[in-house]
């Protein structure tokens, strides 16, 4: 029997770290979310249950929060090396001279991406993670093992048990570091001036939960010790390091010569725009090991390789206004907006200037000349302004002493904050772009009520907070420009329809800080209803999946305002459903275990999960001692096996009915 679990349990974890790989490696998941996490669930409650087969290398392990106490000084086996840069043609033909001249003849080359992020080493140990080392000084980095175990791209056990040791870089994708920064020039932080230092910050926090909160990602690309793996080449180790489940970025190409490399190099620095994440260069690698060898290193870098750097892509601009915005929490940012320039494929218009230290540091002025550029290539930077091009026109903007929407007092919420805000709790500045949200897709998704009309209906006074929409009347409507009798019927009639939404979109509408649409998704269905949310301690919050520290607090500080209770109150009293559809119904199937397979012929296997969930019922992804029941559709594969084997009841879904009785 406890074989049984035992393998069970394995299964589980191979399976789970298959799709993380599908998941964050391929980017093609073979699964939908709602199983996944069945699955995660199921392994979740095995370990629970059975602790005597608790694995480090779990990937339950990735998620819950570490907080270390000091980051652990650790020697590198063999030194981390840095690589010679070059920044043109010249230096790369003479990089390829000499390594010919060495080696005596041609030679092949492998080229890589040169990702922009954090290096790290890793060990495995029979193909289990054991630790994970930041570079240092090159001899002797930090201890962060604990952080790149959260990296859900980063398996912790390998498909071979292989002790080894294999060097990457850590990064953060250009839409996270996005997010991140968004949120943090919300909240009043200090923005990350590129996803690099992004990275790098993220590693230095002692909570080690915010690695998996921040999305953290990897690619392996240096293999210590390659030729005893039986790897002959660069490309080889590469091949190599994917067969055992690492995630290796796949733009490689080996047997280059120093045409095809310079191709590559300009190929690759138009490109670099598309891929997801942040690349300064390509690296330029002499393939065959032998060579390598022959060509050795100095104390500082190889001299079979070389890093090719892509020229920053800079462009010089004129300020012509420096705007202010103000944001759903009130921080005040001062935007420059620019004449257009093109720049890293598309027109730059404005550039935030984040706030006014960083304004004032950089001494921006209206009428300045300045050098833009995009940090993480995708968000719009003023690097400085070009002092010696002013002509005694430029004007110094001055922190407003009033809100430029409300009117309202400014200031600061504490002495450390960077961010100036607008006090006033009724800005209709924050209620527009809360309101944005709340009215938004992947919140109540109320049509037809975007921008222009929450507006009108934020300065006419109809609404002063998020409730009040379900309070609107027709006749309040009719009278407002654009809008006649007719779209105030529809306006009415979408926004009452918003009220079915369900918790998880209810969540996100709120636009509480930290909180987007997946993790208000995972919040949801932990808790099932908002009174729930409201009274969970942190560590209740911090037990859902991708919730950590961060994430916790916020959700806390924004539930414990007494206005965030009244307003409850209100959508309440207006029939805004507040809970999860799968809430309970019934107890009818109160822990019953049901596995489904095969194609169920009257509902989705999403619709059925929730009709077993909302009784009582758990759904789990594969057939165990544990089972009660599975309901078989058309096609059934060896699940139905496995339920004849281990005598569990097979149900069609008409018996299943009958069960649940109706
Ligand atoms: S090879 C012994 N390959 O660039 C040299 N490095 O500027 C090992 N980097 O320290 C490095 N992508 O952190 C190599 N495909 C790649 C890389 C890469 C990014 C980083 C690495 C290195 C730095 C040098």
């Amino acid at each position: 029997m406890n074989l049984h679990i035992s393998e069970e349990i394995e299964k589980l974890r191979r399976e789970i770290e298959e799709h993380n790989y599908n998941y964050y490696v391929l980017a093609r998941p073979v699964i939908s979310d709602n199983e996944y996490d069945a699955i995660f669930s199921k392994l979740v409650e095995l370990e629970k249950q059975y602790p005597q087969y608790a694995s480090e290398a779990s990937p339950t392990k990735k998620v819950g929060a570490i907080v270390i106490d000091e980051f652990r000084q650790v020697a590198h086996s063999v030194p981390m090396l840095s690589l010679d840069n070059t920044y043109n043609e010249e230096d790369i033909t003479q990089f390829d001279s000499k390594v010919r001249k060495i080696i005596g003849g041609e030679c092949g080359y492998c080229c890589e991406l040169k990702i922009d992020g954090v290096s790290v080493a890793l060990r495995y140990d029979k193909g289990i993670l054991v630790k994970g080392i930041s570079r240092g000084n090159g001899q002797i980095g930090e201890d962060i093992t604990e952080h790149v175990r959260r990296i859900q791209s980063l398996p912790l056990k390998l498909k071979h048990e292989y002790d080894m040791e294999i060097r990457g870089e850590i990064y953060m994708p250009k839409q996270v570091f996005e997010k991140v920064n968004k949120t943090r020039e919300e909240d009043g932080s200090e923005v990350f001036a590129n996803p690099r230092n992004a990275t790098a910050g993220t590693l230095r926090q002692l909570n080690t939960s915010v690695v998996r909160e921040r999305g953290l990602r990897i690619f392996l690309y240096n293999l210590v010790d390659a030729r005893s793996y039986g790897c002959d080449s660069q490309t080889e180790s590469l091949k190599f390091l994917a067969e055992c489940g690492l995630p290796v970025e796949n733009h490689n190409e080996g047997n280059m010569n120093l045409d095809r490399v310079l191709k590559f190099w300009n190929e690759w620095n138009q490109k670099r725009h598309e891929l997801p994440f942040d690349i300064d260069g390509v690296v330029c690698k002499v393939d065959n090991f032998n060579f390598q060898e022959l060509l050795s290193s100095t104390s500082h870098s190889p001299r079979w390789a070389m890093a090719i750097k892509f020229p920053a892509e800079q462009k010089e601009s004129l300020v012509e206004n420096i705007t202010l915005s103000v944001g759903r929490t009130g921080v005040i940012t001062p935007v420059a907006n620019i004449s257009p320039v093109r720049l890293a494929g598309t027109v730059v218009k404005n550039a935030s200037l984040h706030n006014f230290d960083n304004l004032y540091e950089k001494d921006i002025r209206i009428n300045d000349f300045v050098i833009v550029e995009k940090a993480g290539d995708i968000i719009p930077q003023i690097v400085r302004s070009l002092p010696e091009k002013r002509s005694g026109n430029e004007k110094v903007v001055e922190i407003p002493a009033k809100c430029p929407v409300c009117g309202g007092e400014t200031g600061k919420l504490s002495q450390d904050e960077v961010a100036v805000r607008c006090l006033n709790p009724l800005c209709e500045a924050k209620l527009k772009r809360t309101m944005e949200i709340f009215c938004s897709r992947q919140a109540m998704d109320i049509e037809g009520v975007g921008g222009k009309i929450l507006d009108l209906l934020v300065d006419n006074k109809l609404i002063s907070n998020l409730a009040d929409i379900y309070y609107l009347k027709e006749e309040q409507l009719i009278p407002l420009p654009r809008l006649g009798q007719k779209s105030a019927k529809k306006i009415i009639t979408q926004i009452a329809e918003s009220k079915c939404r369900g918790l998880s979109n209810f969540l996100t509408g709120l636009g509480i800080p930290l909180v987007g649409h997946k993790t208000a998704r995972d919040i949801a269905s932990h808790f099932g209803n908002i009174e729930r949310i409201i009274s969970a301690s942190q560590s209740e919050l911090e037990s859902v999946n991708g919730v950590g520290e961060e994430i916790a607090l916020s959700v806390m500080k924004y539930f414990s305002q007494p206005s965030t209770k009244d307003m409850v109150k209100r959508f309440d009293s207006a029939g805004v459903k507040m809970f999860q559809d799968n809430e309970l119904k019934s107890e009818t199937l109160s822990g019953r275990k049901f596995v489904l397979t095969g194609t169920l012929v009257n509902y989705s296997r999403d619709e059925m999960k929730k009709i077993i969930e909302s009784n009582g019922g758990i759904v789990v992804g594969s057939v165990s001692g544990k089972t009660d029941y599975v309901i078989a559709g058309e096609n059934s594969g060896s699940k139905m096996d496995k339920a004849a084997q281990l005598n569990i009841k097979v149900l069609t879904e008409e018996e299943f009915f009958e069960l649940l009785g109706n």
